[in-house]
């Protein structure tokens, strides 16, 4: 069913980063970004996803994280992130995701960069102090830091805003030590995220896409496999049973 030399690469792959986006989740029921029914196609990025926004209308961005954070919070990791976590059983594993749900975590993978921060976490504007979302109190806008008073915003990264650096260096290293690079669920077309597979083919890594449909990455992959995430990624792993056995 999949390649001969993508099989080849599996056998002798050590180190495999997989990188991923909004698609990951989609059969988990969070909504992606720039589908047909993306968020993006509903609302303006700008008007939620910037810390203009923020100080313009602080308890309406809150609140849209608040229902982010509900459907989240109501949802599982599918079989496409439990695959992901299965890997470190056979390879040195590293997920760098642009995703801020926390699914691979809760999956159980344990070597994770987060490009785009987390929900889970929130942190005060003034004294910077961090808070995790369940310890907020449920307020109808948006909480004050105990500390100072300070709004409390999350801790993802708004548009105009530079990514957390030890996460994009952690991310780029373990892209160019890569042996295979998984690109899972993203349109690619986000920077500077969209480097780090673009690093990995750089580097000589072996460059495998796993979408529904063609991508912006989809000319630079050695490797496209077309088909739902939480159905490819267990197929792949059960090869990579059979090669290791
Ligand atoms: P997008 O919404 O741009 O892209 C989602 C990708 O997932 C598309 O290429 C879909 O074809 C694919 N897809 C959908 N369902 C899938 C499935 N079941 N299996 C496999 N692929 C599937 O989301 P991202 O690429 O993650 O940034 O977007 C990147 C960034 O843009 C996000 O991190 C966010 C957004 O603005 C910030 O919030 C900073
Ligand atoms: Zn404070």
């Amino acid at each position: 069913m999949f390649d001969k030399k993508f099989l080849e690469k599996l056998n002798e792959a050590k180190k495999i980063v997989f990188f991923t986006g909004a698609g990951i989740s989609a059969e988990s029921g969070i909504p992606t970004f720039r589908g047909a029914d993306g968020i993006w196609k509903k609302m303006k990025p700008e008007e939620l996803a910037s810390f203009d926004a923020f100080m313009r209308n602080p308890d309406l961005v809150w609140e849209w994280y608040q229902h982010r954070r509900n459907i989240i919070n109501n949802t599982k990791p599918n079989a496409g992130h439990y695959a992901i976590a299965e890997f470190e059983k056979y390879y040195d594993v590293t997920v760098v995701t642009q995703n801020i749900d926390n699914l691979h975590r809760r999956a159980g993978s344990t070597k994770i960069f987060e490009l785009h921060g987390n929900i889970e976490r929130n942190y005060c504007i003034n004294c910077r102090t961090f808070y995790n979302s369940p310890e907020l109190e449920i307020t109808s806008g948006v909480p004050k830091c105990k500390k100072c008073g300070g709004l409390i915003r999350p801790d993802v990264v708004w548009f105009g805003e530079v990514l957390p650096q030890d996460q994009f260096n952690g991310a780029e290293a373990a892209a160019e030590y890569s042996d295979i690079c998984f690109v899972v669920g993203t349109s690619a077309v986000v920077y500077p995220a969209a480097y780090i597979p673009m690093s990995a083919k750089q580097a000589g890594s072996y460059i495998v896409e796993i979408n529904i449909e063609p991508t912006e990455l989809t000319r630079y992959a050695d490797y496209s496999i077309f088909g739902k995430a939480g159905e490819v990624l267990p197929q792949i792993l059960e090869e990579v049973k059979k090669i290791k056995s």
